[in-house]
């Protein structure tokens, strides 16, 4: 199994870093624009296989903007798209969609050149509109699309639903406890699921208070944000394992199911628009979504959620090929 990793900055690199360490591929390519960043990252990255004990091979190859070179990832089984500028302190995801849309058309076009029968996973903000941009230009069909956001969101709620509980006397770790993010990947939209978070099997909601809840759910929601401001640009260990858990699951075959970013079509009432629901990830790449029927104040949260998104499609302007 061979996986392309377009976009060497924090985020590309920890994708081939942790995929490496997990030791379950033959060969990971990272490229980028920047000439030697990616053979330079590649090359770190190698010299740490004797110590973390991993024998997939990583190498670096540069595709100068001006003269693009993809061949250094022929035959990928998937390929992660990185690609674009990350946000700063201040800033949308959303502001971002007029430099990234030229950058992850213009990418994902090259990819697909050599790699016809990859799997896309797409991680460039803002993400459910660069997934949209990329299903609908490449003409992919959807099961080849994905867009990388609810795996992330999903764990910041873990992590901050675990740091509820253990305040309030129960002392729970991320990985005893089970929720989920569906909705858009956007700090005011996206849609924790509350009602059906569990700290090994018992509803959290019959733990915490209303208002220790409602707290957990807020900070996931800016999650990004908060990091950007501490970091001065966006985070990248942990969208990096992300997306690195949704090439385990393709590559493995696992039959996961982890909230994705995926083309909606009639699923949640909804049709043309990316958005993350729940779906299982296998060799097909989005091989079922979940249908979940919302309760009432969840369901008018998620219609929020694809309002917003189809919002920002709209901004997709000529980006979009029509
Ligand atoms: C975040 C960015 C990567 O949520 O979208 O950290």
């Amino acid at each position: 199994m061979k996986v392309t990793v377009v976009g060497s900055g924090n985020v590309g690199a920890t994708v081939a870093n942790v995929l490496a360490v997990k030791n379950f591929l033959d060969e990971v390519v990272l490229i980028d624009i920047k000439e030697g960043l990616s053979e330079g990252k590649a090359m770190d990255i190698m010299q740490t296989s004797h110590m973390l004990n991993f024998d997939t091979t990583v190498t670096g190859a540069t595709s100068p903007m001006d003269k693009p070179d993809y061949s250094a990832t022929a035959n990928s089984d998937v390929v992660v798209i990185t690609s674009g500028i990350p946000r700063k302190p201040g800033m949308s995801r959303e502001d971002l969609i007029g430099v990234n849309s030229k950058i992850v058309g213009g990418v994902v076009d090259e990819a697909l050149k050599h790699s016809p029968n990859a799997i896309f996973i797409i991680i460039s903000n803002p993400m459910d509109a660069m997934t949209y941009l990329t299903i609908k230009n490449s003409k992919l069909p959807r099961n080849r699309v994905i867009g990388q956001g609810g795996m992330l969101d999903s764990s910041r709620f873990r992590y901050f639903l675990a740091q509820a509980l253990t305040k309030a006397g129960y002392p729970a770790t991320p990985t005893d406890i089970d929720g989920m993010v569906i909705g858009g990947h956007s700090d005011k939209t996206m849609v924790p699921l509350a009602s059906l978070a569990t700290w090994r099997g018992i509803p959290v909601k019959e733990l915490l208070s209303e208002e220790a809840l409602k707290d957990a759910v807020e900070q996931t929601k800016v999650g990004g944000a908060t990091l950007t401001k501490l970091l001065g640009t966006s985070a990248w260990y942990a969208p990096g394992a992300a997306a690195a858990a949704l090439v385990e699951a393709i590559a493995l075959d696992a039959k996961k199911l982890i909230p994705c970013c995926v083309y909606l079509d009639g699923e949640y009432g909804e049709k043309d628009l990316c958005i993350g629901v729940p779906v299982v990830l296998g060799k097909g790449g989005m091989e079922k979504i979940v249908d979940l029927k919302l309760d009432g104040d969840e369901k008018a949260k998620f219609a929020e959620s694809v309002a917003a998104a189809r919002n920002t499609n709209a901004n997709l302007g000529d980006a979009l090929k029509g």
